[in-house]
């Protein structure tokens, strides 16, 4: 069984920092036996305010429809005014109500230019998650003051910082292996009893 991971980066700013420590998640990720992965940019799919008609229906037809069909969802947001930024805010609220995101583990990763990291987005899309029937790991991934972690180009100045951001993908992963494939197997064999 091949296991499905979706992730959104919640910043389209042009050289943005989410997307570089969002990028090592992904290496982390492409890296794992098994795992298949489908990044998604916002930036590309001009995302209607809630309530106005999409530009592109089949767009975000088709985002909602890469939601659904993935076992888990890695979710990056920047830190922008103590929040989480609009754009991840709007992704999420495009992916239907009931939303897509009900029943996925979700790990969370923030990045933030201040001291204390990223912490009130990262709590605040937590919330969120829970509210729409998600499953948010216990750990969320925050880094503080990323123009020091990474140069322009993105590479990542800081080794412990570095694996710190790889376990916001290697805990979804083990997340998955340990408590949801397992529930996937018992009911598979539960259903084979019935049947048989
Ligand atoms: C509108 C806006 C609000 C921001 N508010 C905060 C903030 O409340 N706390 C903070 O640490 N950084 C804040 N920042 C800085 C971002 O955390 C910083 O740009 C960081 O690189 C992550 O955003 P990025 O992925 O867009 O680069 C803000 C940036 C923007 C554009």
């Amino acid at each position: 069984m091949s296991i499905k991971i979706v992730t959104i980066c919640g910043s389209v700013r042009p050289g943005n920092y989410t997307a570089m420590a969002l990028e090592l998640a992904i290496d982390e990720l492409k890296k794992t036996p098994g795992v298949e992965v489908t990044p998604i940019r916002l930036e590309s799919l001009d995302l209607p305010l809630p309530g106005l008609e999409a530009k592109n229906p089949a767009a975000i037809e088709q985002f909602q429809q890469t939601v659904a069909s993935a076992t888990g969802v890695l979710l990056a947001s920047p830190e922008y005014h103590g929040g989480i930024s609009s754009p991840m805010k709007l992704a999420i609220d495009n992916l239907g109500f009931p939303s897509v995101l009900g029943d996925k583990p979700v790990s969370i990763l923030g990045v933030a230019a201040g001291v204390i990291g990223a912490i009130k987005s990262t709590e605040q899309l937590r919330a969120i998650c829970a509210h729409v029937g998600a499953m948010p790991l216990p750990l969320a991934v925050s880094i503080a003051r990323v123009q020091q972690v990474f140069d322009a180009e993105g590479h990542c100045l800081d080794a412990a910082t570095e694996k710190y951001i790889r376990r916001s993908a290697s805990n979804l992963i083990d997340y998955i292996n340990h408590a949801v494939c397992p529930k996937i197997s018992l009911e598979a064999i539960l259903r084979e009893r019935e049947a048989g």
